[in-house]
């Protein structure tokens, strides 16, 4: 009987110790489509298994939608206990301010400075010395993806590049396909355009106009190029009337449409639909151009609070979702690349090897959002939504607003 009594005793006072580590911690994010919702899945199995509890905060919509939602709590003393922003400046502010928690010292703990590549990622989490964010995945924006049977049925060969996707748009149309698939939120017109930059001006080019800040090549000859290509984007997506970018790639992956510029994100679509890369659609980054890899994606950010619990909690968010099994298990969902080089993505499918083989060869460009403060990339993105959805404003007008704003841009 005393055994028992003894069992007993223990087995009360684990679980006393495991419920006092147990804490809530509400997570937000704006990953909300099947691919997006997959992979998150991951990192909340992944944190529950540490005995805490992901409470999930996701916010319907885009970024564009989400940050403001964020951003408002944290500066009206309702902070959650993490939140997504992207790789770069878009929590720049609330890190200035002083709301947001410092990782320094986990960040050391766990030689984030020795795995995290590449090092732009952790420099992009790092103000004044001290780490406030968790790089978690390497998001390319930089890939145009391809219905392979819709070009096919067209009696088209699938295009390898940029000038032979638009030269086969007139075929499409014939057929009663949308050439290119696009949403109408401000952030996709955007990221069309600078796919377009990097592919035909040079990733040289975008670094020298949106990091530089150069107004005088931003309204020059190179990049009227890419202006008449985004007036022609702009034609060949003239019947694509979806918002939301997981709805444009699902006009790919159902044949309605032939293509997408889209960040490499559209992969968790395919996959949620169990379309194969190389078999059923093609990828080509940098639009088969210029094959670059764009360090965009995400960070996590942990506001300021007094609860230690809530303070341990974060912490070890912080440290799950950097792990090696955590890292391979949400990108291999998400379609996006570890920010850490000693992990096997031996699953990996054909697009992401092409990633992986690009980031490994160092062909790398930093993303809008870590090269423009959030208000000059908001004036951006303003533009293009305007250029995209009014086939009244000349590529030449678009070109000289452009140069204006890079003019005075930060
Ligand atoms: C991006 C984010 C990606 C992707 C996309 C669409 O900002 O980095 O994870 O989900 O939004 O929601």
């Amino acid at each position: 009987m005393k055994a028992l009594r003894v069992i007993f005793a223990a087995s009360t006072a684990l679980c006393a110790a495991t419920a006092a580590h147990a804490t809530d911690l509400e997570v937000t994010h704006w990953w909300t489509s099947g691919g997006e919702a997959a992979a998150v899945a991951e990192f909340a199995k992944a944190f529950d298994a540490t005995g805490n509890k992901w409470v999930d905060g996701a916010i319907a919509g885009s970024g564009g939608t989400a940050r403001p939602i964020m951003i408002s709590r944290i500066t009206g003393g309702d902070p959650m206990g993490a939140t997504q922003f992207n790789h770069g400046r878009q929590a720049e502010e609330l890190v200035e301010a002083g709301l947001m928690r410092d990782l320094s010292d986990i960040a050391s703990e766990g030689n984030w400075a020795e795995i995290v590549r590449p090092s732009s990622l952790l420099d992009s989490c790092t103000l004044d010395g001290k780490i406030y964010c968790v790089p978690v995945n390497i998001h390319s924006q930089q890939w145009l993806w391809l219905n392979n049977s819709v070009f096919e049925n067209a009696g088209l060969a699938v295009p390898t590049n940029w000038d032979e996707y638009v030269a086969a748009a007139p075929k499409l149309e014939e057929a009663g396909i949308v050439p290119l698939a696009m949403g109408q939120q401000p952030w996709q017109t955007t990221l069309a355009f600078q796919v377009l930059l990097v592919a035909l001006a040079g990733p040289e080019a975008y670094t020298a106009v949106f990091g530089g800040k150069d107004a005088e090549l931003a309204g020059g000859p190179e990049m009227a190029k890419v202006f008449a290509a985004a007036d022609k984007a702009r034609d060949m997506a003239k019947n694509s009337n979806v918002q939301n970018w997981n709805d444009a790639t699902n006009m790919v992956i159902t044949g309605k449409a032939a293509g997408q510029i889209m960040g490499d994100w559209a992969q968790g679509e395919f996959a949620v639909a169990e379309q194969v890369a190389g078999k059923d659609y093609t990828c080509l980054p940098g639009l088969g151009v210029n094959e670059v890899i764009m360090t965009g994606g995400d960070a996590f950010y942990f506001p300021k609070v007094d609860d230690a619990d809530v303070t341990a909690a974060q912490g070890e968010l912080a440290k799950v979702m950097i792990s090696p099994e955590t890292q391979v298990a949400f990108n291999l969902k998400k379609g996006s690349l570890p920010v850490r080089g000693d992990v096997d993505l031996n699953a990996a499918n054909d697009c992401m090897r092409k990633g992986l083989d690009i980031l490994a060869g160092g062909n790398i460009i930093q993303a809008p959002d870590q090269l423009l403060s959030a208000d000059s990339l908001t004036q951006v993105n303003d533009l293009f939504v305007e250029f995209f959805n009014n086939p009244g404003m000349s590529a030449e007008d678009a070109q000289k607003q452009f140069a204006s704003i890079i003019s005075s841009a930060d």
